[in-house]
Order: C-alpha cells, then structure tokens, then sequence
C-alpha cells in the first residue's frame, strides 16, 4: 500500500479571504458538511480570534463534523491561541494552527523585531498550544523566502516544544517547483528530529504554480497538502485541491502516493463553493471547469468514440460529474422531489423542505425540464438564504426598441411593504436603481455575470453581481428562467450578505493581517 497525503482543506478559512467570498455562518457549516462528505482529514474552519462571527463559525463548525479534525487559525500569541481553543474545545478532533512569518521581509518590516525574539515566540506559541492538546500544527509564514539555516533552527525549536504538524507556506507564491522540491529535501535532511512531525505545505498561486509546487514537495517527502476547493484564496488563491487529487490519482504509478478523498465528491462540492461564494469557476478550469470533459475538434470526438481513453485521462464519472439528466417535471410530487434531494446529497428540514418543494413547483410552471443543477440553484436560492433584512416580492419591468426601460420593484424591508419605479439605461439598471432607492443603499455594482445553468431557450439563468460599499466587497447570486428576476434576486442576495458582513464587523474584536 501507498503512503496517504493528509489533504488539509482552508476553504473556509483562507478560501474565504479571496475578495468577496465571505460566507456566513450556516454557508460555512453547509461547506464543511459536504467537505466531510468528501473526506478531507483536516477542515481549517476560520480564524476565530479574528472576528465574533469566524469564531461561531469555528465553533459550529466543530460542532457540525465528526469525522475530520477541525483546525483554528491563530497567531503566535497567546490571546489568539486562548481564543481559538475556546472555539475548538467541543471538536470531535481539535487542532490548533498558529504561524509566525520567519523571512527577514517579514521579520524587519512586519514585525521590526530580531531573528531570535521571533524563533522565541514561535516556541512560547506551540509551547502553550500545546498545553491544550497534542494536535498543534506550527507554520512558518513565508518559508519559501525564509533563510533555510534560520528556518532549520525554528522547525527544530517547535518540534520540540511540541509541534507535530510543521507547515512550510509559499506565501506569496515566488516558488518554482524544483526549488521547492529542493528545500522540503534539505528541511528533511538538516532538522534532526524533522521524523516526529507530518511536514506540510501550503502554496499560493501568483505565479500559477501553486499545484506544481505542491506535488514537488510531495515528490521530497511531504505528507499534507494544504488546499481549497476550486482554488480559491488569498490574491491569486491556493493549490487548488481537485487538482492535487487528481493528479496523484491519475499519476499513481508516477507519484506512489494516495488520499483519502471519495473524488465522486468533488464536482458536487465545487458547485457548491462556487454557488456560495459567488465565484464562478473559469470555463477551461482543470477537474471541474465546464469544459474539462467537453471534446470539440472532430478529430478528438472520433478518437473518443473509438476508444475514451484516447483524449481522456480520467472519466468525469470519477469526479462526479454524470449527464445531466431529466429529472422532473411539473408533475413530479413531493415524493419524487425528496428522493431526488437525498441523491443530490442535500439534507433539509421538514420545512426547508416544503419551501423547496414549492419553489420547484413555481418553476416547472414555467420550465418543461428540470435537471440536477435546477434543483440545486433553487435549494441555494431558498434554503442557504442569511435571515434577510430585505425580501424581493416581485418585479415588473418594460423594455424594448424604441421604449425607456423602466421598472416597478415590490420589497420588504424589515418586513414592511415598499414599492418603487424607476428608468433606466435598461430592464436591469432600472430593477437595481428601484432596488438600491428601496434599500437606500450607497452600493456601487462592481461586476455583473450571466450564465446558464442548463441548456435550452427555457434554461435557469444564474445571475452574479459583485457591489461595494465602504471598502466591502460582497457577492450575490441570484437565479430564474428570467434574467431580469434573477438579477433582481442577486442584487438583493447582495445586499443582504452585505448587511450581515457590516454587523459582524462591527462586532469585530481585531481584524489581524496575515
Ligand atoms: O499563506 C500563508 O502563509 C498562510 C499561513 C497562515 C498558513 O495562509
Ligand atoms: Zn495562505
């Protein structure tokens, strides 16, 4: 049998600091549910001294899975550490993560402190973490950029005060694999007692290398891959980790290493990251773009009939992408709608369920069809709704050649009924001004996406806006067979989500940078 590459997911923690991603609380515990479906071994839940909210996230979190560990992210301090336990102590599996950056970059201008006082805080933090539990995984922030000799002596310093995960980031993604490769081979060599710990990485992606960085270092030695679905993440984001899966599944008699993930999973869990944050996944994406099953040229579409492994490497069945079939139908009952939930992997209450259910009833009145990814845009858009201080009620809007577009938009706000017109530079302009007069919103729309969900002229068309306000970017989706609905339905997502991101800032204990 292989060795197994513990695969660490941080979706939730520095997935969710890619702009505009953030997730609310029942967002976070649906993501990490479907990650334990997955069977990632490690879920990095938050960053909990960071905000009240990413603490009850954290805590939920630990409280919601049972079977992975749940890791909190912590400074190498005290009052971070103090916090994180707090959030984590009622896991199944806790872990406490803390980091100090260990490049000179960082040490004179970050922290405008010496070497020595660094290596002290980094042994100080696991010390102390470690009086909690046994599970304390230590990363060298910017170990990539980091002296190797100086960061030699800081492993071997943690290891013994009680590290037993050692974590080596490619913060700002500068590394090029062979380089890479090289330093895990020589932190392997030169740190003593290196043996008493499972090394790790973390890579960026700058440079577009953060999944090549990552296997290099698996190639030296390494034994966990830090990653996130659809690798999303800081700046350019992280390894994303359906390519690293992948490819030590596809590449095992290169790579002689295997993990752990039901890969029947990832396809589910990347719609539903990229249907909760907002963030599309790009077309030609590797494992779970659009087109990474799809065989234009003639010649490959002949090659693929005669034999799939001709253009093929690994079948999307093995990712969990099937046809997209017919479902239901505007005939289908309650029965038939819950069967098809509990294939889908989704879990509702009583009530959600109903709720749903009616949804899908409002749209087969007006789709012949209804396919997989139909009933999944109805179950984000009504279920993993935040408590909405605004509620669309409806929309009605003229537009056409030769006539102002214009716009009539029926809302709650707070429960009570407001209606307002508008013109327009078109339909939406016109929605999104009716809306943003209702709301009384300062919003500026940054960014407006369509697409369609599933084929065909009746097709559900999901609509994503990105608007900001005071330096907070939020995303929102929205989806209908109509657009124009649809966008009416983001924008109030949107704002929504932005309500919610303002309370728990201002909840904020400290933001911490990293
Ligand atoms: O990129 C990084 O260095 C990090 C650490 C906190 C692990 O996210
Ligand atoms: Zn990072």
């Amino acid at each position: 049998m292989s060795e197994k590459i513990i695969i660490f997911d941080t979706t939730l923690r520095d997935g969710e600091q890619s702009p505009g991603a953030s997730m609310n609380l029942e967002e976070k515990v649906q993501v990490a549910k479907q990650l334990e479906k997955l069977n990632v071994d490690v879920i990095e839940a938050g960053f909990p001294i960071a905000s009240e909210g990413d603490f009850e996230a954290v805590r939920a979190v630990a409280a919601a899975v049972k079977k992975p560990q749940v890791a909190g992210l912590c400074r190498a301090s005290k009052k971070d550490i103090d916090r994180a336990w707090e959030a984590l102590k009622d896991a199944k599996k806790p872990r406490i993560h803390t980091f100090i950056a260990t490049s000179d970059i960082h040490i004179n201008y970050k922290f405008q402190k010496t070497r020595d006082e660094i290596l002290k805080a980094a042994v100080n933090a696991v010390a102390h973490a470690a009086g909690y539990t046994d599970n304390v995984e230590f990363s060298a922030e910017d170990a990539a950029r980091s002296d190797v000799s100086y960061l030699c002596d800081v492993i071997e310093a943690v290891i013994d005060a009680g590290a037993a995960t050692i974590n080596i980031p490619d913060t700002v993604g500068y590394a090029i694999p062979d380089e890479f490769g090289r330093l895990i081979a020589t932190l392997r060599e030169k740190v003593g007692n290196i043996g008493k710990a499972v090394l790790s990485v973390h890579c960026h992606n700058d440079l577009g290398l953060s999944v090549a960085n990552s296997l290099a270092a698996v190639s030296n030695g390494v034994r966990q891959v830090e990653c996130t679905i659809n690798g999303i993440g800081e700046r350019a984001g992280n390894a994303s980790l359906e390519e690293i899966v992948m490819a030590i599944r596809t590449r095992h008699d290169h790579m002689k290493v295997h993990t752990d993930i039901k890969t029947e999973e990832i396809f589910r869990s990347s719609r539903l990251v990229s249907t909760i944050t907002g963030i599309l996944v790009q077309q030609n994406k590797a494992v779970v773009g659009a087109n990474a099953f799809a065989h234009e040229a003639g010649i490959h579409q002949d090659g693929m009939l005669k034999e799939k492994t001709t253009y093929e490497i690994m079948t999307p069945e093995s990712v969990g992408i099937k046809e997209s079939t017919l479902v239901l139908g505007k005939h289908s009952g309650r029965h038939a709608f819950s069967d098809r939930l509990k294939d889908l992997g989704i879990e509702l209450t009583k009530e959600e369920l109903e709720k749903a259910f009616l949804a899908f009833k409002r749209l087969a009145d007006k789709k012949k069809t209804i396919y997989d990814e139909d009933i999944e845009a109805i179950i984000a858009d009504e279920i993993f709704r935040l408590p909405d201080r605004f509620r669309l009620v409806s929309v009605t809007f003229t537009s056409g050649s030769g006539v102002v577009p214009s716009a009539t938009v029926e809302m709650e706000v707070d429960g009570k009924e407001k209606v307002k017109a508008e013109f327009g530079d078109g339909p939406v302009d016109a929605v999104f001004k009716a809306i943003k007069k209702i709301a009384r919103s300062k919003a500026k729309l940054m960014r407006f996406t369509v697409s369609a969900i599933t084929g065909g002229a009746d097709a559900l068309g999901e609509v994503t806006v990105r608007i900001r306000e005071n330096g907070i970017t939020i995303i929102g989706q929205g989806a209908s067979s109509d657009i124009i609905v649809a966008s009416a339905r983001a924008f109030v997502n949107a704002l929504n989500k932005l309500e919610y991101r303002k309370g728990t800032r201002d909840r904020e204990v400290e933001r911490p940078t990293l």
